[in-house]
């Protein structure tokens, strides 16, 4: 690794033994994949990707201790994935317990993270790219996150550069400035190996595209033809985009992805981001089809009614609120399963601000800023029919995925269409 005379000092331990362990650190992981070189982060804001504090973790919060005794904070504010605790969602007995035990450290590790450079109490969410977070870099940024469906968010829809890192790899980044450069933050990198050409008869479903596009081109970089026939040649549909890029990124690992006439790079480089043998992939309608089968219902009984139905993972966009509320408003019933749905906490205080808010409360939707994959993944809540319409907590969890048309009908008719 070639490092420049300040990276070279804070190794040696110029600004301190921790500082350098850190260093060391990044050194190590971007020689693991072939760096010969750090670069600076530039965007004005870091992200981390565990935000809850599970009573196991004990040697991240020892960690976090050092780092914050030594004086090793971030060098940039930082926003956090969602909390896995609301007060707002209803839970029983044995699962409050259960949670209490579970994120024991919850609390004492939020004041850790406080002191490390947490933007804010209100920046804990997945969306943090959201103008309404103020965590959004701009094109070129380099970045140092770690959350699966921010960084392809990121990369692919606002041009930033960032690595799929893993957590506290990522802290480590905000904390020196200075990332490995390798993979995604190379133009080499950001090349296509794949062209994804989009063959429908009528708008796909984000979800499910998302899912086999992951499954199939798996970490690579697809270049994807065809769909700004359906998204328009304007980023309008950013969270099309978001629930596309979340499902690619969990099904498959997708970090990155171009689409034809609409993402910033597409539209600057146009097919010269795909590189010499590229691999083709048709999706038509009968590929969507055969991917959406292929999910598996791990239910105990797959005939159960569901007790509960998680919309927003990733956190839902102020746009997809309003969408939302306007459909629930006009079928005007009670509805048929609990229904929660999830948004950044800024998203939601813009959302209270107009008069949409009101009138999802009357739907009786609980609104929260909770993370359902982190709600979900335990053994009491593991085994309650939920129901989706995220084909990332599908992959993570039990719960299974229905297109938002289908949830739609099944909360309001409490069968499955
Ligand atoms: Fe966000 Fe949690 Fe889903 S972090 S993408 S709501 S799993």
């Amino acid at each position: 690794m070639n490092l420049d005379s300040a990276q070279r000092e804070i190794l040696d331990g110029a600004k301190g033994e921790t500082l350098a362990k850190v260093m060391k650190t990044l050194v190590a992981y971007g020689e693991a994949f072939g760096a010969e070189k750090m670069v600076p982060v530039t965007g004005r804001c870091g992200h981390l990707v565990t935000s809850f504090g599970l009573g196991v973790m004990k040697p991240v919060y020892a960690l976090m201790d050092k780092l914050i005794e030594s004086g090793a904070v971030s060098s940039q504010p930082f926003s956090a994935d969602p909390r896995p605790l609301a007060p707002e969602i209803p839970v029983n007995f044995l699962q409050n317990l259960l949670f209490k035990v579970m994120y024991s450290k919850q609390s004492d590790y939020e004041q850790q993270l406080k002191k490390l450079g947490m933007m804010s109490d209100d920046a804990f969410t997945c969306a943090c790219y959201m103008s309404e977070v103020g965590n959004k870099p701009n094109k070129g940024d380099i970045l140092s996150w770690a959350e699966s469906s921010a960084v392809v968010y990121a990369n692919s829809v606002l041009g930033a550069r960032c690595n799929r890192n893993s957590g506290i790899i990522e802290l480590f980044g905000s904390i020196a400035g200075y990332v490995p450069y390798f993979g995604l933050l190379t133009d080499e990198g950001r090349k296509a190996t794949w062209k994804v050409v989009v063959k429908t008869t009528k708008k796909p479903e984000a979800q499910i595209l998302g899912s086999a596009i992951g499954m199939k081109v798996v970490e690579d970089v697809p270049y994807i033809v065809g769909l700004d026939s359906w998204l328009g040649s304007e980023l309008n549909d950013s969270a099309f985009l978001k629930d596309m890029g979340a499902a690619a990124a969990s099904n498959g690992a997708v970090g990155l992805y171009h689409v034809e006439g609409l993402t910033p790079e597409a539209v600057e480089l146009g097919q010269a981001l795909l590189q010499k043998n590229a691999e083709e992939y048709v999706i038509d309608d009968a590929e969507l089809e055969r991917v959406r089968a292929s999910y598996p219902c791990i239910w105990k009984n797959p005939a159960a009614k569901p007790k509960l139905c998680f919309i927003g993972c990733p956190h839902l966009s102020l746009a997809q609120l309003k969408s939302w509320t306007e459909r629930l408003e006009k079928f005007g019933g009670k509805l048929k399963v609990p229904v929660i749905m999830t948004c950044a906490p800024g998203v939601e205080k813009e959302f209270a601000k107009t008069p949409y808010a009101e009138k999802l409360k009357k739907t009786g939707v609980i609104l929260s800023s909770i993370c359902p994959l982190m709600y979900m993944n335990n053994p009491l809540c593991g085994k309650m029919p939920v129901i989706t319409n995220s084909n990332k907590l599908r992959t993570y969890t039990s719960a299974r995925y229905y297109t938002d048309d289908e949830i739609f009908t099944y909360i309001t008719t409490g069968e499955a269409q």
